[in-house]
């Protein structure tokens, strides 16, 4: 089929790539003309992987193009996806970038065409979209609007978008129905039809329910702080009940992210505005926010006064593989330390330069090496891949301190204490006798994160 993905952005690219890869014909718009010019000049604008080689490979063979014409790449395609980005402005969701696409959209329209909604909108928003097309049309062409939400997420977005746990497809018109099915058909997912609103709710609820499930682990870690208790293996107790099963239950320095910060409270307005207090998903947002003045707290336990004390970070990115420091727990931690007038020094595989422009005052590093050089102690932020296998002998020997505070729980706790590192978790007290006597299942080094590791 012929696609014209409008955005450009982590989904529009994603999905452009890989439904290039699947054997449709598409054409990724952006009204930024130097994100277009550096993607065809093979420059991807984000860190993700697989996808520069995806969009390499297809752009080589002609089934992916890149381009500034809306109504061009509208009046060639038989579906249009808008995936643009829909920030949350202070008290509401800001639905310009939509509004201005379905005006692009409805000036290229000229035989039957999908219009797929890929951002994230609030209810209603399908609705919307269609109003604006049938005012600014040119020509009156039949036309259906499909809510078809996304969930990939950033640092497997590939993988995601090619292996979906279901396909949901928002729409009353059969036609539309059966051209998306043909769309994802090579994709082998379940794919269930319903109405539009109903998808639209879909994907609030969905990044909602996870946030909820980060923040209950995260307040149960705390418990398990108070009582000496170990949340990893609270977690994996948990996570073998297949009602509640091993993801996102991993205990952490608070969630964050271009989605579930902006969802959480889109979804509370839009229950506002129908007359009710989602009060459960607002506790969600503070014990967030708290989680994040914890990490703050702790380091003040293990350091005291943080006047003048030189604190070395680890990761700033929201979680690894990626560089994307949108609402990362690392920034509102760093401003923190640094209104307690601490200095810091951080390190991260990819988004230093995000982070550097967002964070005053930081000195950055080359390395997680150069990072604990005279500081008085590191703060594990991000569980990048690469922080699990550092040199911690000479790690220790830099250090003012031998002090490491991992706040994602994925060091090896009793090496470190062997090491004579004084090691902090969130919620992990008492890991390391225990681990020499469990089972090595896959299930459970799965849940635990340890695939291929050894558990002694
Ligand atoms: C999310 C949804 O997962 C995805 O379906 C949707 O399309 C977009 O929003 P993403 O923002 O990429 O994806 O990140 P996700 O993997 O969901 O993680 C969100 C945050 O929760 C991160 O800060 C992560 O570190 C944190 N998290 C996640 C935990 O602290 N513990 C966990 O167990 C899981």
């Amino acid at each position: 089929m012929r696609v014209c993905i409008i955005g450009t952005g982590y989904v529009g690219l994603t999905m452009g790539a890989c439904l290039a890869d699947i054997g449709h014909d598409v054409v990724c718009v952006d009204i930024d003309g130097s994100k277009i010019t550096s993607l065809c000049n093979g420059v991807i604008p984000v860190h993700e992987p697989g996808l520069s080689k995806i969009v390499e490979k297809n752009y080589k063979r002609n089934t992916l193009s890149f381009s500034m014409d809306v109504g061009e790449g509208v009046s060639e395609s038989d579906i249009v996806f808008i995936a643009v980005g829909t920030p949350f402005n202070e008290k509401s969701v800001d639905l310009s970038h939509v509004e201005s696409a379905a005006k692009g959209i409805a000036k290229g329209i000229n035989k039957y065409t999908i219009i797929a909604n890929k951002s994230t909108v609030p209810v209603g928003s399908a609705e919307l979209v269609k109003r604006i097309i049938l005012e600014n049309m040119v020509y009156p062409h039949k036309f259906d609007v499909v809510s078809n939400p996304e969930f990939l997420r950033e640092g497997s977005a590939v993988k995601d978008f090619l292996n979906p746990d279901r396909i949901i497809i928002g729409t009353d018109s059969q036609k539309a129905a059966e051209i998306m099915t043909e769309l994802y058909r090579p994709l082998k997912a379940p794919i269930l039809i319903t109405d539009q609103i109903s998808a639209e709710i879909i994907k609030y609820a969905c990044n909602a329910f996870l946030a909820t499930k980060v923040s209950f682990i995260n307040f149960i870690a705390n418990l398990c702080d108070a009582v000496g208790a170990n949340v990893k293996d609270v977690a994996t107790g948990m996570g073998y009940d297949k009602r509640i099963s091993f993801e996102f239950l991993k205990a952490g320095p608070g969630w964050g992210g271009s989605c579930l910060p902006k969802d959480c409270k889109t979804f509370i307005k839009i229950a506002e505005d129908c007359g009710y207090e989602f009060n459960l998903l607002k506790e969600v947002l503070k014990v967030n926010e708290d989680q994040k003045r914890l990490v703050v707290v702790k380091i003040r336990q293990l350091l005291g006064d943080l006047k003048d004390k030189c604190i070395g970070i680890l990761g700033l990115s929201f979680k690894p593989n990626t560089d994307d420091v949108r609402e990362a727990p690392a920034i509102d931690i760093i401003n923190h330390l640094q209104t307690e007038c601490a200095l810091v020094k951080a390190y991260d595989p990819a988004a230093m330069e995000n982070a550097g422009r967002i964070l005053k005052g930081v000195e950055f590093a080359t390395n997680a090496y150069e990072v604990a050089k005279d500081s008085d102690m590191l703060v594990l932020l991000t569980e990048w891949d690469e922080f699990r296998w550092l040199d911690f002998e000479r790690i220790k020997s830099l250090l003012k301190k031998p002090i490491i505070f991992d706040t994602r729980n994925c060091l090896d706790s009793q090496l470190l204490t062997e090491f004579g590192f004084v090691y902090t978790g969130i919620g992990v007290k008492g890991i390391s006798l225990e681990k020499i006597q469990r089972p090595e299942t896959s299930l459970f080094m799965e849940a635990q994160g340890l695939e291929g590791e050894s558990l002694i």
